[in-house]
């Protein structure tokens, strides 16, 4: 808290209503209304355009600078120098690991990576072209019936075994999803293979056959996971946290998250990039498709440009567009005609006045899609790939919650409707 308050003058009321004020260590400060019911006022802030919901030392962004920090480092330095399960284990302990922490992070992470058989018997029972995020979000929601005994949510132990489940087995559902959707025998965990090239392995690995993945591919895919790994308080995430806050379990909250992740307007949007440059088609359509996007009356949107939170580059875009350029080299796909579309709507939106005054860069998804589609992984799988980075940051943001001083999440609305009628007699 600061010395510094906020007045607020409402018309009517004979005083101001004085609201204390807290500093952020960077960014914005935040003005404390919670006193203002008392005053017979809510605050409105639909979209929660202007609302600090919790207090939290995970992630910051400044959208304006394009800057993304995990516990202070850039996102940049992390994908250049650290992997995945080290950006883990930063974002659970605030700290980066020495060699022995991280050592015996990823041993542990590695010991829980395999699936419980009655998941994968769940698994199974699903349509083979039901939508992978719809079997992720019930096979992660099923974990919570695995480890009943292991789930009290006040012990710390519990809490810390938890996030090694999560983390260990989020890959291996991923992969099993996708060996489902083709008809194919799962590929079990190799705790010899590094985390993504793991997940390479038991996606497209053969039963039996001896692991064979490139390590341009692996480390792409790492990036991936380290990009989407944590985004402050997103609708997912904010999800998380409202569900986990009536003190559900961790399993059960996030498989909230990963149903909020699969809009198109979030997660979603990496699985709707490539469906729209397929529905472009060819280089000659990008002006016709760029005029619907600016047209007022036409609701078709450009997927992968925008974002709420970002108003410049957003700097996981960045990376993300380095990557993409070595994958595409590295599988010989410079000409993929896919690509050439994507290039040239990258290059018109970033020239037309309509994207620029709007402040609409290409986001994350529009390269993830691009590259992940290189590498073979089908278009609705995309979101579940994103899950699967993001839910470390999604337990990291439960367990902040859980670890300080918390109560149920419960907005309230500004009341439209009828005021009290009578049930009419008959
Ligand atoms: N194409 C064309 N116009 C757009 C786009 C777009 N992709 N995004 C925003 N606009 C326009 C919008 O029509 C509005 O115009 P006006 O002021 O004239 O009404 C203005 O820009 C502001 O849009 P908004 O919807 O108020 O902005 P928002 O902050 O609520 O929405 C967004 C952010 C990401 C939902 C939106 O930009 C969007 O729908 N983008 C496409 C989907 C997408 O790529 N989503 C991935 C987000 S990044 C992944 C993640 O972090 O989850």
């Amino acid at each position: 808290m600061t010395d510094k308050k906020a007045h607020l003058t409402v018309d009517g009321l004979d005083a101001a209503i004085e609201l204390p004020i807290y500093n952020s260590s960077t960014g914005p400060d935040v003005i404390d209304v919670t006193s203002i019911t008392k005053n017979g006022f809510f605050t409105f802030d639909p979209g929660f355009m202007s609302t600090a919901s919790c207090e939290s030392k995970i992630t910051f962004i400044d959208g304006d600078k394009g800057i993304l920090l995990h516990r202070g480092y850039p996102i940049d330095q992390l994908a250049d120098h650290s992997d995945y399960l080290e950006t883990c284990y930063l974002l659970l302990n605030g700290e980066l690991p020495n060699d022995t922490q991280k050592q015996e992070f990823t041993n542990a992470v590695k010991n829980h990576s395999a699936v419980d058989p009655s998941v994968a018997a769940l698994i199974k029972t699903f349509k083979r072209d039901a939508h992978p995020m719809a079997i992720l979000c019930s096979a992660v929601a099923a974990l919570a019936a695995v480890y009943n005994e292991g789930l009290d949510i006040t012990k710390e132990e519990d809490r810390k075994i938890t996030a090694h489940r999560l983390i260990g087995q989020m890959p291996t559902l991923a992969a099993m999803v996708y060996k489902h959707s083709q008809g194919e025998e799962f590929i079990a965990p190799d705790s010899t293979l590094g985390y993504a090239e793991n997940y390479l392995n038991m996606t497209f690995g053969k039963a039996g056959q001896a692991p064979k993945v490139s390590q341009v591919l692996a480390k792409a895919m790492d990036r991936i996971f380290i990009l989407h790994a944590d985004h402050e308080q997103n609708a997912s995430t904010s999800t998380v946290r409202l569900s986990g806050s009536s003190g559900t379990n961790p399993f059960a909250a996030i498989a909230a998250g990963i149903a909020t992740l699969w809009g198109p307007a979030h997660g979603g949007a990496n699985e709707a990039v490539l469906k729209m440059l397929e529905e472009i088609g060819s280089v000659d359509n990008i002006d016709k498709f760029v005029a619907k996007a600016k047209d007022k009356n036409d609701p078709f949107r450009l997927m992968g440009f925008g974002h709420r939170v970002y108003k410049n580059f957003d700097p996981r875009a960045k990376v993300m567009k380095q990557t993409c350029d070595e994958v595409l080299a590295e599988l010989g796909l410079e000409n993929d005609p896919l690509l050439a579309i994507a290039k040239r709507l990258e290059k018109i939106a970033l020239e037309d006045e309509y994207f620029i005054q709007k402040k609409l860069y290409p986001n994350v998804d529009f390269y993830s899609g691009i590259i992940m589609k290189a590498i073979g992984i089908p278009t609705e799988m995309f979101t579940v790939i994103f899950a699967t980075g993001r839910a470390v940051g999604w337990y990291a943001h439960w367990d902040e919650m859980v670890s300080s001083a918390y109560k149920i999440g419960r907005p309230r609305q500004l009341y439209t409707g009828s005021v009290q009628r009578d049930y009419p007699s008959k």
